[in-house]
């Protein structure tokens, strides 16, 4: 049974400057996989060479990276929890972020000057998954809502790390709204994989977090420059870092082309896409979809700000 895909294309940004995206580039991925390098668990996750599917296709070459290797955990998503949950606590110590290591983020000390912790979060299960799973390595708390039809045994996995987790009955971005609230009434640190218009701080760090892959990648790559990357979106924050630091590497015409490829039944970077109007589009409602974690109706807005749209 075929299904159908629809497609929009936008050209590269033309203006270096007003398209600058070197907040994710090269020079900032190094430092963040120097903070992600001093995990024990740290280890670069395989680039696949699938040479019998290119072959198949007629072309070159296909590489996938392998996140099911990312620090045992199944999903890359753990980057951005892991750098964003360290470049708070560095805030809070004062550290520069670009000096701190998981050496100075575990143990009492931390915690004595700090007190524990609360981080809560809103995920269908990666997010939240790398959120707990960090929050128990430096020893603080953390608190995940999950959104309606999320799979039990993602909130199995959750708690397993010792995060208080439930399945709500709202959708994803109504669970972001929720985790917010309760941050704010019970003093709780928010950390969410998303950025709107005044929240753009932690989910700014968590996308800084996701250029780890990317830049594995390019260095699995040797030199080689990808023709096309394939980038899976529910709000857009990996794509936007992953985008990002490809963009910032190759200059004009060697810019590889980026498809973001997101469900039929939420489509909110696709809309924002096609309108062009410089707004943010979103989709509201269950969004049902089998992509798990892809179920987001409203993009998030520091990929589309950088690209000049207004949020
Ligand atoms: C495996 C996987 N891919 C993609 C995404 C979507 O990432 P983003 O919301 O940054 O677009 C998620 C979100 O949980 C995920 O778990």
């Amino acid at each position: 049974m075929g299904g159908h895909i629809k497609a929009v294309h936008r050209e590269h940004c033309k203006n270096e400057e007003k398209g600058s995206v070197c907040r994710f580039g090269l020079e900032r991925a190094k430092k963040v996989l120097k903070y992600h390098e001093s995990f024990p668990e740290y280890a670069a996750t395989p680039l696949a060479d699938l040479k019998n599917l290119a072959a198949y296709l007629g072309i070159s070459s296909l590489r996938v990276k392998d996140e099911s290797y990312r620090f045992g955990l199944n999903a890359f998503k753990v980057l951005g929890g892991s750098y964003c949950v360290g470049s708070y606590i560095a805030g809070k110590l004062k550290i520069d972020i670009d000096e701190m290591s998981f050496g100075k983020l575990v143990g009492d000390e931390v915690r004595k000057k700090l007190g524990e912790l609360t981080f809560v979060t809103a995920t269908d299960g990666n997010h939240g998954r790398g959120i707990a799973w960090i929050a128990d390595k430096f020893g603080h708390r953390s608190v995940v809502y999950m959104p309606k039809g999320s799979a039990k045994e993602r909130l199995d996995n959750i708690r397993a790390l010792g995060a208080k987790a439930c399945i709500t009955d709202m959708n994803y971005d109504e669970a972001v709204r929720f985790a917010n609230k309760q941050a704010e009434e019970n003093g709780w640190v928010f950390v969410q994989d998303t950025a709107w218009e005044g929240y753009e701080k932690i989910p700014g760090r968590i996308m800084e977090g996701y250029t780890t892959m990317a830049y594995e990648a390019h260095m699995q790559l040797k030199g080689e420059k990808p023709t096309h990357i394939f980038l899976q979106a529910g709000v857009g924050a990996m794509a936007g870092a992953v985008a990002g630091f490809f963009a910032d590497l190759y200059k004009g015409n060697d810019k590889p082309i980026i498809t973001v490829v997101e469900p039929d039944k939420a489509d909110c970077n696709f809309r924002t896409a096609k309108a062009d109007d410089g707004m943010i589009h979103t989709v509201t409602g269950d969004m049902n979809t089998i992509m798990a974690g892809l179920a987001c109706g409203e993009p998030c807005v520091i990929g589309w700000n950088d690209a000049g749209v207004k949020t």
